[in-house]
């Protein structure tokens, strides 16, 4: 069946560096599907940067408008959504996701997130540190909460997002 569409919207999470955004953008044209961003679309809501929000605010107001950001786009048609890493870890964001979409955990291990982040550095969660002292202590905090996603792909591996399709179509 090549025209299979999911239920609900595909929720993308995992840590910086997973590749969600560019495995959702293979996904969504595997599925025919919109590709949408959480961190582009708090963003163009907010009029400025994460960096820059995180600096004036504070994390806990961008956990907030990334939660209602969430929300919003879950309300809408099914599509395929990136989150930053963070979003699957507060617990009322985690709750819509659960509720209103299907949760896909990108996983990958340390050296590949090392490498991966070391490319750009717009983060703010790695601007004060080393990256792969952050990132394994992140491992730690998250990845037993990103284990309660419906899905996990390996993001390493080449076709992640055929992989995820046919998991997806198990899911049914
Ligand atoms: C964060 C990840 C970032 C962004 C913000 C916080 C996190 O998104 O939302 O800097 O807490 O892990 P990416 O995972 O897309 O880099």
């Amino acid at each position: 069946n090549g025209n299979f569409t999911p239920p609900k919207t595909v929720v993308l999470v995992g840590l910086m560096g997973a590749g969600k955004t560019c495995i959702g953008k293979k996904l969504a044209q595997t599925l025919k599907l919109p590709f949408v961003d959480a961190d582009v679309e708090i963003e163009k809501a907010a009029g400025c940067t994460i960096s820059e929000i995180f600096e004036e605010h504070g994390e806990v107001y961008f956990r907030d408008r990334e939660r209602l950001v969430i929300q919003r786009l879950l309300e809408g048609p099914v599509q395929i959504l990136s989150t930053g890493g963070g979003a699957f870890m507060d617990e009322l964001t985690r709750s819509t996701i659960t509720e209103k979409g299907i949760s896909l955990w990108l996983r990958a291990d340390l050296d590949i997130l090392v490498e991966r982040t070391s490319r750009r550095n717009h983060r703010p969660l790695l601007r004060n540190g080393n990256h792969r002292e952050i990132l394994s202590r992140l491992i730690k905090e998250r990845y037993p909460i990103y284990e309660q996603a419906d899905i996990t792909t390996e993001s390493e591996e080449g076709s992640a997002d055929l992989t995820t399709r046919n998991a997806l179509l198990g899911l049914q």
